[in-house]
């Protein structure tokens, strides 16, 4: 098979990384940043982590705090508009997924509307290809994590339909990324879990993913080997720098996993969810990753079992259908240990739940993630899981 393998061109990973983010925009000749983050970090004051060595090495950097959590395409025109006529050369995306996101979709937005006047941020969703990008961006995160610094992909809602639409193709990818460990020791413990389920998800679904290849193979490996080991102490001790420097690497590999790869369907049915109620990325998917897992165990058995022996909850010795079953004990468990709620005990009517299933399902199959499955499933069958995992 021949495989398409795209990273952004230069990663800078490791602890304090981010104080040499002057040098790395030098390196690719630029000087004139808009750094895309959240009003969070503007009050928290960790966006001087940015700020402070663009100001030390004379560069003059302004910010667009505006972003929200899962971001919508009004923010990002607010962004674009933002841009007009002020000379910006580079984003920088600093912040967890939701900045990094909109900093990408800004950087697609503002290439469409210079080719052509009034485009808007859906003409850009798959099967389009948003190849094209306005600016480079410099991502840094400050969670582990959405992988976004390391991926083709941004997710963006569109506010008139409440879809989460994703965007595709190397517009999105950034140029660079700095990935710094030490950005994280301050992620409230709920974030640290649900963003931690989330690249273990990366990992899982691109390593059992129809388009699962060689290279994106090692990586996903790699990342659930350190996620597997490492969310558990990171979430119950936040100043564990080992845990912190392993979940953020593990959770940058799964980024560029799923990117050379893809996500499947546990991703595919969690958009519809954010999107209509309002939970959080990574606990969404958290929600539906043991009984998604469940539904193509048998489809994918040996792959199934290689992961969960890569997150040491199986060994050589263990025969795939007894690792396959470990690794289902384990979801259950991780979910367990870090109070994942059912959408029910979220606070989510079953009126409306149910109501709203037919429409989800449709959502989950258009955005084409599910079709990466190992088992491919029916609407009919994405709305039986669906109620599977509600109560
Ligand atoms: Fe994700």
């Amino acid at each position: 098979m021949i495989a398409t393998a795209v990273h952004p061109r230069l990663m800078r990973v490791g602890g304090g990384a981010v104080a040499e983010l002057a040098d790395v925009l030098k390196t690719f000749g630029l000087r004139r940043p808009l750094v895309v983050t959240d009003p969070f970090m503007v009050s928290s004051g960790l966006v001087r982590r940015c700020l402070d060595p663009l100001e030390a090495a004379g560069i003059a950097a302004d910010v667009f705090s505006d972003t929200v959590p899962e971001p919508t395409d009004t923010v990002v025109e607010a962004g674009v508009a933002r841009l007009e006529g002020r000379g910006y050369d580079c984003l920088i995306g600093f912040g967890g997924g939701s900045p990094i996101d909109t900093a990408k979709a800004m950087a697609i937005l503002a290439h469409g509307r210079a080719a052509g006047a009034g485009q808007r941020m859906r003409d850009f969703k798959v099967p389009v290809a948003a190849d094209a990008a306005g600016l480079p961006v410099i991502a840094v995160p400050t969670t582990a994590g959405t992988g976004s610094e390391a991926t083709r992909f941004t997710v963006i809602t569109d506010t008139e339909t409440d879809e989460k639409m994703l965007i595709a193709g190397l517009g999105a990818l950034p140029l660079a990324a700095i990935v710094d460990y030490q950005l994280t020791f301050s992620v409230p413990q709920r974030t640290t879990a649900d963003t931690g389920i989330d690249s273990l998800t990366h990992a899982l679904e691109a390593y059992v993913s129809k388009r699962a290849n060689p290279h994106a193979d090692s990586l996903a490996l790699s990342a659930m080997h350190l996620i597997g080991r490492h969310l558990r102490p990171a979430y119950h001790q936040p100043d564990n720098a080992m845990a912190r420097e392993a979940m953020m690497l593990g959770a940058m590999q799964a980024g560029l996993a799923f990117s050379n790869s893809s996500v499947a369907l546990v991703h595919g049915m969690s958009r519809p969810i954010g999107a209509h109620f309002h939970v959080p990325h990574g606990l969404s998917n958290a929600m539906l990753l043991p009984a998604v897992t469940e539904f193509g165990l048998n489809d994918a058995l040996p792959r199934y079992a290689e992961a969960a022996r890569a997150m040491g909850v199986a060994t050589r010795e263990d025969s795939d259908s007894l690792a396959g079953s470990r690794l289902l004990e384990e979801l259950r468990a991780l979910n367990q240990e870090l109070g994942v709620p059912t959408p029910k005990d979220y606070g989510i009517g079953d009126n409306r739940w149910e109501g709203l299933l037919p429409l989800m399902a449709k959502q989950a199959l258009a955005s084409g993630s599910p079709a990466n499955n190992p088992r491919v499933p029916t609407e009919a069958e994405i709305i039986e899981l669906y109620r599977r995992v509600y109560a």
